[in-house]
C-alpha cells in the first residue's frame, strides 16, 4: 500500500492562495494530500504553526509566499525566509529531516508552477515516509505543549 502523506500548506492571501485558486479554476490538478491554510502574508507564519502541524500529524509543511520584492507588506516575506531557515535548523536538531519543510514563492498568476511545486513536494515527502511525531518519545513532551503566540 502506497504511503499517502498528509501535508499542510500555508499560503499568502495575495499570491499563492490565489495561485492555488487559479490552478483550481483552470483545472490544473495537484495532489489532494495538501490542506491549504490561508494567511494574510507569509510573514504572519509563526514558526510554532509549522511545529504544531508536524506534531499533530502532518508529514510535511509547504510555506508559500509572494516573490521577494513583491510582498504586499513590504519585507515580511524576508522574515518568512529567515524563519524558514530557522525552522529547518530546529528540525535537524530534533532529528527530523529538514526537507519536511519547504518554502516556495508563487505569484497569483503562477497556478501551474504552484501545482507542480505541490506535486513535487508530495513526492519528496512520500519518499521520506511518514513522520510519526507521536511515535517518537524523544519528541513528545506532555509538559511543554506547543502553543502559538497570540
Ligand atoms: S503579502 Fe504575500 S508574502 Fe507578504
Amino acid at each position: 500500500m502506497t504511503f499517502e502523506p498528509v501535508l499542510i500548506g500555508f499560503t499568502c492571501n495575495w499570491c499563492s492562495y490565489r495561485a492555488a485558486d487559479l490552478a483550481g479554476t483552470s483545472r490544473t490538478k495537484y495532489p489532494p494530500n495538501i490542506r491549504l491554510v490561508r494567511l494574510m502574508c507569509s510573514g504572519r507564519l509563526d514558526p510554532t504553526f509549522v511545529l504544531k502541524a508536524l506534531a499533530e500529524g502532518a508529514d510535511g509543511v509547504l510555506i508559500t509566499g509572494c516573490h521577494p520584492g513583491e510582498c504586499h507588506y513590504l519585507e515580511q516575506n524576508y522574515k518568512a525566509l529567515r524563519r524558514y531557515h530557522l525552522l529547518r535548523r530546529t528540525l535537524q536538531s530534533l532529528g527530523i529531516e529538514a526537507e519536511r519543510v519547504k518554502l516556495v514563492w508563487a505569484s497569483a498568476s503562477e497556478g501551474l508552477q504552484l501545482a507542480e511545486a505541490i506535486r513535487q513536494f508530495t513526492e519528496e515527502i512520500r519518499a521520506l515516509g511518514p513522520l510519526r511525531w507521536n511515535a517518537r518519545p524523544e519528541l513528545r513532551s506532555e509538559d511543554a505543549p506547543l502553543e502559538a503566540v497570540p
